[in-house]
């Protein structure tokens, strides 16, 4: 019998779909040296005169106990007005005291259609699926209606599915092969995105409008593509020979939102859904990890066109005969108008095809580029950045600025100074660059679907898994999560990515040298992630975390209006298990001193991931993803939050407010 490749056993396993980066890119051991001299210079007490351009939120650092500290810009720093949870081990939400969390829109619970209601035994159908809420909720976002604190969308993104807690009892599979069809349906439809109009009741309490704004997006929907990759021989199929069309989105992971209020979803590991079976593959399939044996949950086994896609093997006479270029439409960010419910989602090809985690912009300035970062989450891949061709007029702006402009990747010199490398086919570097590593493009499409190795080509930092980014509302400096790296070896540490394996992860910043389009930037570690023992702020070791600020694998990020830094945790089920972190968890940071204070700890294995606020700062929405991952099929159930008892977990979202109806976090 055949050897299955791993199905589901928990989010770990799933994320970073392995490492597919054979690339030499430097990673720069002898310029450490450089940088771990200048941690010297900083243990000397020297810190924010050596740092230049971080100098200004070092001070903040160094300030005593000044409530409102001045880093020069125009706003007041954020001073966090809580006290801390402790780490906990508990089948439940904490908050800090005068705080209260609410579970929101879990798993199946009915947004659309005929509202289908949930069953907690696991029994609702495929067709249920389309009209409730998704699994593994992730990416969040608000969208006001006429401005509201009230009333608004909310919508966001289902990364994955738990077999043994969607169904009743798991997937059922007869020699690798899926024999109930509709539990394949129900999967693809508990992934994608939910757009959900919501209201506050008399009372204060937030509810479902059954309304015409209303929409699950799944693994199914018709989608358009569009930007340089449209009608590439490389993406047609049987489904759309013109390749300008494609059905669904999957693995939808951090999310974004446009100056023109359109939603982003990011498809991150999504290679791991298709199999090729050919005896050798494209490599727009391999450099992703497209499998060989089997897609991760069998999909392409049902004899049905909907999911034999899911086969991306070379079967038929040609392209327009089969679907080996079914994965070529996956990779991308994708925009949706949750404001307009008969809208086809529009893949945008220009930002390039990887493991997006997330989709992160910079503030849009009236006649400048608009601007728009992404990571690669997956062992030693790159960080991203966009920068459109056309400026950005607030009465005019729409996707197409999405459409044409400049992909770079980013590139960490060891002085704390970085530049933005262009994977442009019309760029002379980019032309030298790929002379020099012997590898062709035919042309800017070929560079966007190989994104990864045009990227390796032009010789970018390999990073500790980039998860989200922000970016700051008042000093444009952008902060990205790097959530670990264990792959990484003392001999290819570099000061961007500065610990051999890297099990706690850290977070990096960066100010660009000028406007957001600058083609280079200065660079620093605002955290390194881990224990009292191995931990540091500001890169630093002699400036460690405490035990209400300690945590690991860094995930989520926010930087909300008042500029509070929220930071999210994903650590394994061990870690979470058996380390001193206790449960995942969401903390609070101040980007100007530091201060890190832990403010929410999650049920057992999930992970928190997503957060936005309402405008008035309020209500703030958070998702917890898959408790109880670690379940067998039909239980019993490692976790029944949030609804008890012996009950079936489910992914939802929680609710914060404070008890007295001020300003989350201050
Ligand atoms: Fe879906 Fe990289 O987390
Ligand atoms: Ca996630
Ligand atoms: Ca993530
Ligand atoms: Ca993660």
């Amino acid at each position: 019998m055949k050897k299955r490749e791993t199905s589901i056993l928990s989010k770990s396993d799933l994320l970073d779909e392995g490492s597919n980066n054979p690339s030499s890119n430097a990673h720069f051991s002898e310029i450490l040296q450089v940088r771990l001299s200048r941690r010297q210079i900083m243990k000397g007490g020297l810190g924010a005169a050596a740092l230049g351009m971080f100098g200004s939120t070092l001070v903040g650092c160094n300030s005593d106990s000044s409530s409102t500290i001045s880093s020069g810009n125009n706003f007041s720093e954020p001073v966090l007005g809580f006290k801390a949870v402790s780490t906990e081990r508990r089948d439940t939400i904490t908050v800090p005291e005068g705080y209260s969390a609410i579970p929101f829109l879990a798993l199946g619970t009915p947004v659309c259609g005929s509202y289908p209601a949930y069953k907690a035994d696991g029994s609702n159908s495929g067709a249920d699926q389309e009209q409730q809420m998704g699994m593994c909720h992730d990416g969040i976002h608000y969208f006001p209606i006429n401005d509201s604190s009230d009333h608004g969308l909310l919508v966001m993104n289902h990364e994955y599915v738990i077999q043994n807690v969607l169904h009743a009892n798991g997937a059922t599979m007869v020699d690798d092969i899926r024999t109930v069809e509709d539990e394949v349906r129900k999967e693809v439809a508990a992934h994608g995105v939910s757009i959900v109009e919501i209201k506050k009741d008399a009372l204060g309490a937030w509810e479902v409008v059954p309304g015409n704004y209303n929409r699950r997006i799944t693994g199914a929907t018709p989608m358009a593509l569009r930007g340089p990759v449209r009608g590439n021989a490389k993406v047609r199929t049987k489904y759309s020979p013109a390749g300008t069309m494609t059905r669904g989105t999957l693995n939808n992971c951090g999310n974004g939102y446009t100056p023109w209020n359109t939603y982003l979803t990011c498809e991150e590991n999504w290679a791991g859904y298709f199999v090729n079976k050919d005896a050798e593959l494209p490599r727009e399939h391999s450099r992703y990890g497209v499998r060989t044996i089997n897609g991760r949950y069998s999909w392409e086994t049902v004899n049905d066109d909907d999911y034999e896609r899911f086969n991306v093997s070379s079967t038929g006479a040609s392209s327009s005969d089969d679907y080996r270029n079914e994965v070529n439409t996956f990779g991308w960010i994708v925009e949706i108008d949750p404001f307009n419910p008969d809208s086809t989602p529009i893949k945008r090809t220009a930002m390039g095809r990887f493991a997006h985690e997330g989709a992160i912009f910079a503030p849009a300035i009236e006649g400048q580029p608009i601007v728009y970062y992404s990571g690669d989450d997956a062992r030693n891949e790159y960080i991203y950045k966009y920068v459109s061709l056309d400026n950005y007029y607030q009465s005019t702006a729409n996707g197409e600025l999405l459409d044409n402009g400049t992909l770079y990747v980013a590139k960490f010199d060891a002085n704390g100074n970085g530049e933005w490398l262009a994977l442009d086919y019309d760029d002379a570097a980019f032309q030298a660059a790929c002379v020099a590593a012997d590898v062709q493009f035919a042309d800017q499409a070929d560079v966007l679907l190989n994104t990864r190795l045009a990227a390796d080509t032009v010789g970018a930092t390999r990073m500790d898994r980039p998860e989200w980014g922000a970016v700051h509302p008042h000093t444009g400096e952008v902060y990205f999560t790097l959530t670990n790296n264990t792959s990484r070896t003392e001999e290819n540490v570099d000061e961007a990515n500065p610990r051999a394996n890297n099990t706690y992860g850290h977070i990096i910043r960066w100010r660009e040298s000028g406007n957001a389009s600058a083609s280079s930037f200065e660079w620093d570690i605002f955290v390194l992630s881990g224990t009292p023992e191995d931990s540091g702020l500001f890169g630093d070791s002699t400036q460690p975390l405490n035990t209400d600020s300690m945590h690991a694998c860094p995930d989520g990020l926010w930087i909300d209006p008042n500029g509070v830094l929220w930071i999210q945790t994903d650590m394994s089920g061990s870690l979470q298990a058996e380390g001193p972190f206790g449960a995942n968890q969401m903390l609070a940071a101040e980007p100007a001193t530091g201060e890190i204070i832990r403010f929410m700890t999650g049920p057992n294995e999930q992970e928190t991931t997503g957060v936005v606020m309402t405008p008035d700062m309020r209500t703030m929405f958070v998702n917890i993803q898959h408790p109880g991952d670690r379940s067998p099929a039909g239980g019993p159930f490692t976790s029944n939050w949030p609804d008890g008892g012996s009950n079936r977990p489910r992914c939802a979202t929680v609710i914060v407010s404070r008890d007295d109806g001020g300003v989350i976090g201050l």
